[in-house]
């Protein structure tokens, strides 16, 4: 029988999010599965998978389809396991549907937050809670990734490589001006800008000035430089002196697997590829392990607190919380994966934290 709803009939707070879901390869699937379980906890989404990875392109001979990006731009938001397989081992579609997403979107923003949920899980000797809570700023659209240069004579004794690496104002403003405006909004007092300029004059002279620009217009704020290789050293020897950190793509990269292995592993860590305001794409910063791929013993957490993170940018903090605090618990109650000082499986993790969805 059909029943007319009643007037006064309870509408959700947020209209429905279309995301889309874009497992990829490896682990990638297997912790894309546990991510969406614990959101659809949370209710208020319509998820739409897209079938783009390895299989995919091997089977088809397309990595993306041609309006594969403007498929993309109809979605409130992307959440993506990892891309990376040694069936293809030039990485071609991982750099057309990961990389290729972050330029077209203009997603200029690789937002890492490195924080320790447990005491136990930090590599490091003494250390606690309390020194490894930071985020990192990856400029996201620009660096060594654009994929400018070419090789002459391959394969030869002659070889000549060229990989370019670009910097512009634009994009090296913006990424400082992100993460000086996170700071003052969140409340932090320090900014370091970690580049590479007593190398590479040209290049990063440019994250210098505009630094020492940028950086007036926060007083309140302590904004500090380093270079990359000391940066790396201090990550490890002393990570409490961070709160902020912004770098370039390449640099970002590197120093947020060291915060991974921060956080306990980099199967803990959670990234956001975000453009304020338009859609943006959230992912586990590891890739797809291919030795630990279809064994059930990968974990989940990075992809569900990608999930949490992009829940945060859709304007629902109150589940992005609920997300984060179920992590916690079930950290703190040691249900998690090997990898972290437990004994499940991916699946059982992720159902230790949806159990935990107050
Ligand atoms: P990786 O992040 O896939 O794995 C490195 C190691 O980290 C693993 O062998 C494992 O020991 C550990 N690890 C990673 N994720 C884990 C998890 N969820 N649980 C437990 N342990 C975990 O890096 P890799 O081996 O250098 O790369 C494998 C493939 O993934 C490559 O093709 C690479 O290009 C790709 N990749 C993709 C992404 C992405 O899609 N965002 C990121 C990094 C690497
Ligand atoms: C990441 C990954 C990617 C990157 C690879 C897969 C191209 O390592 O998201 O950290 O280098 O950005
Ligand atoms: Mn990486």
């Amino acid at each position: 029988m059909n029943r007319t709803p009643p007037h006064n009939i309870v509408v959700a707070a947020h209209p429905s999010s279309k995301i889309a879901l874009i497992p990829g390869d490896g682990i990638g699937r297997e912790v894309i599965a546990e991510a969406v379980k614990v959101l659809k906890a949370t209710g208020g989404l319509d998820f739409h998978e897209l079938p783009w990875s390895a299989d995919h392109y091997l089977q088809t001979g397309r990595t993306i389809p041609p309006d594969g990006y403007d498929i993309l731009r109809e979605f409130d938001a992307i959440l993506v396991g990892a891309l990376g397989d040694p069936r293809v081992p030039d990485s071609r579609h991982a750099r057309d549907i990961l990389l290729g997403t972050r330029f077209e979107l203009d997603l200029f923003v690789n937002y890492r937050p490195v924080r320790l949920l447990d005491d136990r899980l930090c590599p490091l000797k003494g250390r606690t809670r309390a020194d490894i809570d930071f985020v990192v700023f990856r400029e996201n659209t620009e660096g060594v990734y654009v994929g400018i240069g070419g090789r002459f004579k391959p394969g030869t004794d002659d070889e000549v490589a060229i990989q370019e690496e670009i910097n512009t104002y634009k994009g090296v403003h913006r990424i400082i001006r992100h993460a000086f405006e996170f700071a003052r909004a969140h409340g932090l007092r320090r900014v370091c800008m970690a580049d590479k300029s007593n190398a590479m004059a040209h290049g990063h002279a440019l994250w210098q000035r505009v630094y020492a620009a940028v950086q007036t217009d926060y007083p309140d704020i302590e904004a500090t430089h380093l270079y990359i290789d000391a940066l790396a050293m201090f990550l490890v020897q002393d990570p409490g002196r961070f709160q902020v950190i912004v770098t370039n793509n390449l640099f970002g990269d590197i120093i947020t697997d060291i915060g991974g292995a921060l956080q306990g592993g980099l199967g803990m860590a959670a990234s956001g590829n975000l453009h304020p305001g338009r859609t943006s794409m959230f992912e586990p910063v590891h890739g797809s392990a291919p030795p630990l791929a279809g064994k059930n013993i990968a974990n989940p957490i990075g992809a569900i607190l990608s999930a949490a993170l992009m829940l945060e940018t859709l304007g629902r903090d109150d589940d992005a919380r609920r997300i984060e605090r179920a992590v916690e618990s079930a950290v703190h109650d040691r249900e998690v994966t090997r990898d972290v000082g437990g004994t499940l499986g991916t699946r059982e993790a992720g159902e230790a934290i949806l159990g935990r969805m107050t």
